[in-house]
């Protein structure tokens, strides 16, 4: 691509290094004296001051380095600043992935900083400053982890040689999501999803996987499928900013997405979890993303 994403990855990780920093400060203000916490579409939808001061710190560097790019982030979007899709390159961000984690202080939480360029993501960072893991991706060039700081290890994603192959989707390790939209019909069908995949024969559809896992962040939750940590991440109502970096750090660990993000809207193909048992047991990981607005 006419894109240097060499050295644009090389300033987005050290970006993500100086948010971690304040989202790390955000924390121990947090947990010692406190946050105005505020509720966007309904009282599980949260937001601190320290989602917009990170989002406003990357939106500040990315115009001063590349004031071409567009921007869309999930807090100036939530202001009212909902731009439209082009195919310039576009910076899509979520300041703080896990929000709901973040407040309570459980250490799942994550910048997201994707780029996406044509309508597609090109490139993505990653980055829990809690326990130090920096997940980056771009085309072309693979999917790493490094620990240890900008001088530290970085490991080729994934771990194994190749994608693990599974016997049955039993042996599976899935993580998929609540949500925030609580409403009787999502929450029921999502329920019913829940219990087959979990629930033994005596249940209908039961498949009784390893785990299911609910952990509160998409971004996170992309990064260790293609880690290997889990075998399938599945969400119905996500935004372009929870799968922006994740698709493209998927992607090149060799990982399958689907769903859409290239809108706001969502797209109708989403295979049904049977499409995707058979997909992990030819040895392909598989992410599966909806948009706000569809129901299983
Ligand atoms: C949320 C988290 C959560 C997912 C939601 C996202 P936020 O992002 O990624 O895991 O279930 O769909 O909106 O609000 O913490 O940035």
């Amino acid at each position: 691509s006419e894109l240097d994403l060499q050295s644009i990855l090389d300033f987005t990780i050290a970006l993500a290094y100086e948010a971690g920093e304040v989202i790390l400060a955000g924390s121990e203000a947090i947990q010692s004296v406190g946050s105005n916490v505020d509720e966007k579409k309904n009282s599980v939808d949260l937001v601190t001051e320290y989602d917009v001061k990170v989002e406003e710190l990357v939106r500040k560097r990315i115009s001063e380095k590349y004031p071409t790019f567009q921007f869309i982030g999930e807090e100036s979007y939530a202001a009212g600043s909902r731009p439209e899709w082009t195919d310039l390159p576009t910076f899509v961000v979520d300041p703080i992935d896990g929000t709901t984690n973040f407040v309570h202080g459980f250490p799942y939480v994550a910048i997201s900083l994707g780029l996406v360029y044509k309508r597609h993501s090109v490139l993505g960072v990653i980055y829990n400053p809690f326990i130090d893991y920096l997940y980056s991706g771009a085309k072309g060039l693979g999917s790493h982890l490094t620990r240890g700081g900008p001088q530290g290890k970085k490991r080729k994603l994934p771990f194994a040689q190749s994608p693990k192959t599974l016997a049955s989707l039993s042996q599976a390790q899935i993580a998929v999501e609540w949500g925030n939209d609580r409403s009787s019909k999502p929450l029921q069908s999502r329920s019913k999803s829940f219990h087959q995949l979990a629930g033994d024969a005596s249940v209908e559809g039961g498949k009784m996987v390893h785990a299911l896992r609910s952990l509160g962040s998409s971004a996170l939750n992309f990064a260790n499928v293609a880690q290997g940590g889990l075998d399938l991440y599945w969400e119905i109502g996500c935004w372009p900013w929870d799968v922006s970096a994740g698709v493209i750090i998927a992607q090149e660990a060799g990982c399958t997405v689907t769903g859409g993000h290239q809108d706001y809207q969502a797209t109708k193909d989403t295979p049904t979890f049977g499409d995707v048992g058979e997909s992990i047991l030819t040895g392909r990981k598989y992410i599966v993303v909806r948009a706000i607005g569809d129901s299983p």
